[in-house]
């Protein structure tokens, strides 16, 4: 039964997180929020309040500390757990890497062994299609190998995977499910939550919907000689409600599954390939007016292009993104509009 089953939720003041904690209550979850406010903000709870109509409770720590974890299992009564909390600058992963390591591994580590001690045996990660770097074939799907990753931030995504793929198969009693996430973007349909970059925004929507707003003034485009149809990257968008309901399906089948161990890996994708100016002229559409860009050098790291075979996570979870692309910049794009009149 789903019904009223406490959820811990890692990171669940973030983008995918707190979006995340919306689908599991309107599918009879009880979210509970760990989350260090590191880079999120008190405001999300506030969002979510409107949201659900109730406070969804959150402890603001940081879940690499097995004491406040042990005490938050055992209060909380906690049945499954969706790990979201993890540092995801990929710049910043570069000149800080044992922050990353120490950050991202650390807290997956404790986490595994408080489940382990307290008997809690599923555990959704975030992963990442940055672990199949520039894919050999596309779309990519879950048996394409993992390439050297390019990044930190990278590495402790596929590090991470490796490490819950290793602790099954040494006969612990965990349930696990590894989704890897292609490009989230968009807000809840409500304009109550959304993404809330500090800084300067490093992903692309919020740099557009921000440049609209006139709080940059122009948007680079990385290259346009790459080898696509218009030289641009190509990316699989999704809408974070999408992927957020995704979480729900996986832990879903988690929790019905018969037997003491379990490890698999998703695909979370459209399955749709878009390329940085198809995105930008859909946007423009929304607008009803030119968005200002230019042409810029290419970014280092990125892949020319990377979509997602999504057919594994449909077959065997039921799950299928719902959302298209122009819904999903609809309500970015309202998202930093209720931001602006604030
Ligand atoms: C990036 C990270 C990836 C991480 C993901 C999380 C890199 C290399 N990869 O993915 O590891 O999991 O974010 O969301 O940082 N673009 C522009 N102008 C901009 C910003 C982006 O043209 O100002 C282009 C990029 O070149 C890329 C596309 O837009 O082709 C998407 O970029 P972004 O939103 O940063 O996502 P990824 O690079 O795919």
């Amino acid at each position: 039964m789903t019904q009223n089953k406490t959820i811990l939720v890692t990171g669940g003041a973030g983008f995918i997180g707190s979006h995340t904690v919306v689908a599991l209550a309107e599918a009879g979850f009880r979210p509970v929020i760990i989350d260090d406010f590191s880079n999120s903000e008190q405001r999300v709870l506030a969002g979510l309040h409107q949201i659900l109509g109730y406070e969804v409770p959150c402890y603001p720590k940081n879940c690499n500390d097995a004491a406040t974890l042990r005490t938050i299992f055992q209060k909380e009564n906690i049945q499954g757990v969706i790990h979201f909390a993890a540092f995801k600058a990929v710049g910043e992963s570069m000149t800080e890497p044992l922050r990353y390591y120490h950050n991202n591994l650390g807290s997956l580590i404790t986490l595994l062994e408080i489940q382990l001690e307290m008997g809690v045996p599923d555990l959704i990660f975030s992963s990442s299609c940055t672990v199949y770097g520039e894919p050999d074939t596309l779309p990519v799907d879950e048996l394409a190998p993992v390439k050297p990753a390019i990044s930190v931030y990278g590495n402790t995504k596929q590090i991470g995977e490796e490490i819950l793929r290793d602790t099954v198969a040494a006969g612990k009693p965990l349930k696990i499910i590894s989704l890897r996430y292609f490009n989230p973007i968009g807000a809840h349909p409500t304009g109550c939550i959304g993404e809330l970059p500090l800084g300067v925004p490093g992903n692309l929507v919020p740099y557009i919907t921000q440049t609209a707003a006139g709080l940059r003034e122009q948007l680079t485009v990385f290259g346009d000689d790459y080898p696509t149809p218009d030289g641009t990257c190509i990316r699989d968008y999704i809408h974070v409600m999408d992927l957020a309901e995704a979480h729900v399906a996986a832990l879903q089948a988690l929790q019905n599954r018969a037997g003491q161990q379990h490890y698999d890996v998703f695909n979370v994708g459209t399955g749709q390939g878009v390329s940085v100016l198809d995105l930008v002229r859909s946007f423009e559409a929304i607008l009803g007016q030119p968005l200002n860009y230019r042409i810029g050098p290419r970014r280092p790291g990125d892949v020319t292009a990377v979509y997602a075979d999504a057919t594994k996570i449909k077959q065997e979870l039921g799950w299928t993104a719902r959302r298209g692309l122009r819904e999903a910049l609809e309500d970015a794009w309202r998202w930093e509009q209720q931001l602006a009149s604030k």
